[in-house]
């Protein structure tokens, strides 16, 4: 095998959905949208349609960049957050998890660094892995990185950022720091990877500008149809500078010639005519009793020590439990209890801190919530009784 071969590592949160596909387990592990949110109906009339009056070109080969249509739509509404956004430079990605594997593949020379935020997204660690950088871990605060520390991350190929909601710690950078920090990469001559998975999922207020709308042509945005339409259509998109843009494109050729075509038709003809104005909120107020749901069960049921914020957005909860705690040993004795989390090591780009996890506050409904809350919380108090140590 190939040296690469070494660097693709099992993902933690596929192997601990793997666990809790028994029935009985409430899990808060995964990050999966909640299908009650899927727009059903509409997806089977769309399809419909499309195999009514499109069925040869949809079933046939399309173009690596993307079905026309639906790249203007995309490049319409990054302009209207502010964004600096033309069709000619939007390439459709299968998914956005594509998007960043082909940012690695154009960026990333054996040896070279990687500025990451720590926490990060550990999708993005394993697809940028093996290309074998060497990952930097920023600095932050409540408000995320710290502009200074990317002045220290000059020479590295990018700085990887989640401004909104970001997963796993459902922080939302403000907007004065995400000035900063363009400045700041900017002056270290540091290119922005900006992903916006979230951005869309807010609970009381958008978000500020994305980064992208700052960064001119020093920031490449990716984003994502899973979380507001369904994530098994596998549909995300790149905007990408223009120098960039010709070889991402052959980068995503290599890969797998093009998105589906057949997806990319169904999902125009279901959001081209303003369909997400109306499915948006109805997420967002869904997802807002859940977060709701999960605070007070978190109130109610963690043992004193524990600290977490209350995320605006977004689908997740982040715990700092008490530091004589260690999420990832704790693990099979939560499953044990019927409940199921993520560990939060594997999203810090140099392991540690084992007293952190991720709950999901979106895929299981607000009873299950509580009752995997409460089973949390008891297998905490436990292991702290009992002095569990690491
Ligand atoms: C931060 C972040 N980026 C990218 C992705 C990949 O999303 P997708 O490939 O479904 O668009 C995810 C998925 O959970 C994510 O959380």
């Amino acid at each position: 095998m190939a040296r690469r071969a070494e660097r693709l590592n099992p993902s933690t949160i596929r192997e601990i959905l793997k666990i809790t596909e028994r029935p009985g387990i409430l899990s808060l592990a995964g990050g999966l949208p909640s299908a009650d949110g899927f727009p059903i109906v509409e997806i089977v009339e769309a399809t419909a349609r499309v195999l009514r009056d499109k069925p040869r070109e949809a079933l046939q080969y399309a173009a690596s960049e993307g079905f026309g249509p639906l790249r203007d739509w995309v490049a319409q509404a990054l302009c209207s957050q502010g964004l600096q956004a033309d069709a000619s430079r939007v390439l459709i990605t299968t998914g956005s998890q594509q998007g960043l594997d082909l940012v690695g593949k154009l960026l990333i020379d054996p040896g070279s660094r990687v500025a990451v935020e720590q926490p990060t997204y550990l999708g993005a660690l394993q697809a940028f892995a093996p290309y074998e950088p060497e990952f930097l871990a920023l600095d932050g605060d409540d408000d995320g990185p710290l502009p200074q520390a990317l002045a220290g991350a000059r020479g590295a190929r990018f700085v990887y950022l989640l401004p909104n909601f970001q997963n796993p710690s459902g922080r939302c950078v403000s907007a004065a720091r995400r000035l900063e920090l363009v400045e700041a990469a900017s002056a270290a001559g540091l290119p922005i990877v900006e992903d916006n998975p979230y951005g869309e999922l807010w609970f009381d207020a958008p978000p500020p500008p994305p980064l992208s709308a700052s960064a001119g042509d020093n920031a490449v945005y990716l984003g994502s149809f899973s979380k507001v339409l369904a994530p098994g259509l596998r549909l995300g998109y790149m905007l990408a500078p223009q120098a960039l843009f010709p070889k991402l494109l052959q980068a995503k050729q290599a890969a797998d010639l093009h998105t589906p075509g057949f997806n990319q038709r169904v999902v125009y003809e279901v959001i081209k005519e303003g369909f997400l104005q109306q499915h948006v909120p109805t997420i967002r107020a869904r997802y807002r009793a859940q977060r709701d749901a999960m605070q007070a069960a978190l109130l109610q049921h963690l043992p004193p020590g524990c600290r977490w914020q209350v995320p605006a957005g977004g689908m997740f909860f982040w715990l700092q439990l008490p530091d004589a705690l260690d999420a990832t040993a704790l693990l099979p004795r939560a499953v044990e209890a019927g409940m199921a989390y993520v560990p939060g090591e594997p999203f810090y780009a140099g392991g540690g801190h084992r007293n952190t996890l991720r709950l999901s506050f979106v895929t299981v409904a607000p009873d299950g919530i509580t009752r995997g809350v409460a089973a949390l919380g008891q297998v905490l108090r436990t292991a702290l009784e009992v002095g569990q140590a690491r």
